[in-house]
């Protein structure tokens, strides 16, 4: 049984006063059957932390270098994150694919890079629009992984789908097409790493995912949970998600 895990995705929002939202959750929702993990900002991660200590919930990075350490001005090391008390880093996710030019091969040279300093790479994927319209989504998906997966071994390991076209537009797939890039993510992975590997690896759904639409992509046949955006900023919004995904459980 894999457990299920919500995983809040703060991206480049947040100030010190916004931790008050994290107190919030954790009031409202002490004991998740789920696992929960909060991304920061880098700024954030070392007082989050704090403030997670002896709670169930964990704490991820949004990226890493792909180098142990050195002259990368403005990046953040794989153990450094783990230092901030960081057991998650996401990686690959499309706004630093698009925005920073990452590369799958980048990608999987940072997910190599967490899995040496102790993290589990949450590893995200994902067709635009005009790649699904061009009958391409599952075919991107699958180049995406292979080339952005960092090795075989059985290491904690995290696939997110994410939609590029559903990232903060309020729009999903339907479940049909979540089922079938999530059913293709599956065979994919046992193709890479072997059944028994590929079984462990938790898949998450990403994009516009909300408290009115969570039950329903929880419902859907491989899927293990969410990274969830803009709806993870605010207790209100993500307790609600929380609870659906224990209730999917
Ligand atoms: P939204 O939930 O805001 O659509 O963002 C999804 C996402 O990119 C999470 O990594």
């Amino acid at each position: 049984m894999r457990q299920k895990l919500a995983a809040g995705n703060w991206k480049m929002n947040g100030l010190g006063a916004d931790l008050a939202e994290v107190d919030a959750l954790r009031a409202a929702h002490p004991a998740p059957a789920s696992q929960v993990v909060l991304c920061p900002p880098a700024t954030l991660l070392e007082r989050m932390a704090g403030r997670l200590t002896r709670t169930p919930y964990l704490l991820g990075g949004q990226d890493c270098h792909a180098a142990a350490a050195g002259a990368h001005t403005g990046d953040i090391a794989a153990a450094m994150l783990a230092d901030a008390g960081a057991a998650f880093v996401i990686l690959g996710h499309s706004e630093r694919r698009e925005g920073h030019g990452e590369t799958s091969a980048m990608v999987a040279a940072k997910a190599r890079a967490a899995r040496a300093a102790g993290l589990a790479p949450i590893l995200c994927v994902g067709e635009t629009e005009a790649e699904r319209a061009a009958g391409r989504a599952l075919e991107v998906l699958a180049d995406q992984l292979a080339r952005s997966l960092p090795d075989g071994s059985d290491a904690p390991l995290v696939v997110a789908y994410e939609p590029v076209w559903a990232i903060g537009s309020g729009r999903t797939p339907t479940p049909d097409q979540i089922a079938e890039a999530h059913g293709h993510l599956r065979s994919e992975l046992a193709r890479h790493l072997g059944a028994g590997v590929a079984g462990a690896v938790r898949l998450l759904y990403g994009g516009s995912v909300k408290a009115a639409n969570a039950a329903a992509i929880f419902a859907v046949p491989e899927v293990d949970g969410a990274l969830v955006g803009g709806a993870a900023l605010r207790a209100a919004d993500f307790g609600p998600v929380i609870a659906a995904l224990d209730a999917a459980g």
